[in-house]
């Protein structure tokens, strides 16, 4: 993103009214953003936001999760170290209805920009109808993950689990639903449930642990409530579907088959350990499925058959779509989402129209 810095650039442009005419774009910084993260990547939430920000030439104020406030502290006081002028970078740590809300509404902020929940994007909308300040919005997912029978299945065996049980499940793009070719349904399905019960879940300080707590009792019982209403509706696991010992928020990684399109939990995004997986009979049968939820973050395609590839990335309504890999990130490569997944799209050159407003001029000659 420092690249960006030097490089934010207009055009001139030829305009066909009669007379003489000389005109030319500039991309100025937008002025002061305020930008809401969550807690499931507090750091590197922050950086996605602060970077293409402070590239564009704005000012910040960043309201961190309550769950998580010390890390953007501690980057902020390293941001002090580092000699930015006093306040070029505010972090502001509080609760998303008190100083998130204020953030939102404020009327000297002239952009706000949120990754959390669908359902507080849409109160940040709301708010930032006061003084109509740009918004952007990362928001949550639930993200289909498709494996034809031709693709390489051991590997798209652990790229399923991968993208599942990656940071607990806590991840907006979690490939959280699985429709698997039915020839190979059994045998993929019961791979991914066999990746599962490998997984050493502990404490996050020990370094044998590879999947620690949830964040939260609060998002301890949201995850609960999704897996017992999965079973009330009829889903049966092939393992996990319960917390993990008596003390602190764990749950075991969970694979649900025996689900229906139109469950709960394979609508809602559940924000943790849990998978459901359906098979899938025709090729045509799945844009419409995997395109049937309300959001459009992420998708995955497993295959070797270059067309199916090509031709299912362009019919998947996501921002993003993973072809025989998963969760892979690069400042280089626009994130974001269709529908309800967002406004907007995070990194590459587009990031920087988050952080910019677009100046024509025009001269007479
Ligand atoms: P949240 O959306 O409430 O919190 C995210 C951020 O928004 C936090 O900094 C919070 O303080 C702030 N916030 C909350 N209410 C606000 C308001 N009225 N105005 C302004 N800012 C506000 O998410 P929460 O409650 O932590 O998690 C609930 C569910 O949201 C999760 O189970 C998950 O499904 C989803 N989620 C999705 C994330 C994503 O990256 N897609 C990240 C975090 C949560
Ligand atoms: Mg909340």
């Amino acid at each position: 993103m420092a690249g960006w810095a030097t490089k934010i650039e207009g055009h001139t442009i030829p305009i066909s009214t009669p007379g003489d005419y000389f005109a030319y774009t500039l991309r100025e910084p937008i002025g002061v953003v305020g930008q809401i993260i969550p807690w499931n990547f507090p750091l590197l939430m922050a950086a996605w936001k602060l970077a293409p920000a402070l590239a564009a030439g704005c000012t910040i104020v960043l309201k961190p999760a309550e769950q998580t406030p010390l890390s953007a502290l501690r980057l902020g006081e390293l941001i002090q170290e580092a000699g930015f002028p006093d306040g070029v970078v505010n972090i502001v740590p509080g609760f998303g209805e008190t100083a998130g809300a204020a953030l939102a509404a404020h009327p000297d902020v002239d952009k706000i920009a949120f990754t959390g929940s669908t359902e507080v994007g849409k109160l940040i909308v709301h708010a930032a109808a006061g003084n109509l300040k740009k918004v952007t919005l990362e928001l949550g997912g639930k993200s289909p993950n498709i494996v034809l029978k031709d693709s390489d299945l051991d590997r798209a065996i652990k790229g399923a689990a991968h993208a599942i049980f990656f940071n607990h499940g806590q991840c907006c793009c979690a490939g959280s639903r699985l429709y698997v070719e039915q020839e190979v349904f059994d045998r993929v399905v019961e791979g991914v449930a066999e990746e599962a019960k490998k997984i050493r879940l502990g404490p996050g300080f020990d370094p044998a642990t590879q999947m620690g707590p949830l964040v939260s009792e609060e998002q301890l019982q949201r995850v609960s409530g999704y897996i017992e209403a999965g079973l009330a509706d009829g889903a049966k696991p092939l393992c996990g579907a319960k917390r993990y010992g008596d003390q602190g928020y764990f749950v075991e990684p969970t694979v649900l088959v025996n689900v229906r399109q139109d469950m709960k939990v394979v609508q809602e995004e559940i924000f943790g350990p849990v998978v459901t997986a359906m098979p899938i009979k025709e090729l045509d049968e799945i844009p419409p499925v995997a395109n049937d939820t309300i959001y459009g973050l992420a998708a995955g395609i497993w295959t070797r058959d270059i067309s199916k590839a090509h031709r299912l990335a362009q019919q998947l309504r996501a921002g993003t779509v993973y072809i025989n890999c998963y969760n892979v990130f690069d400042a280089a490569l626009p994130f974001g989402g269709y529908k309800q997944s967002g406004w907007g799209r995070e990194m590459g050159h587009e990031v920087l129209e988050n952080y910019t407003e677009l100046k024509s001029v025009c001269i007479g000659l």
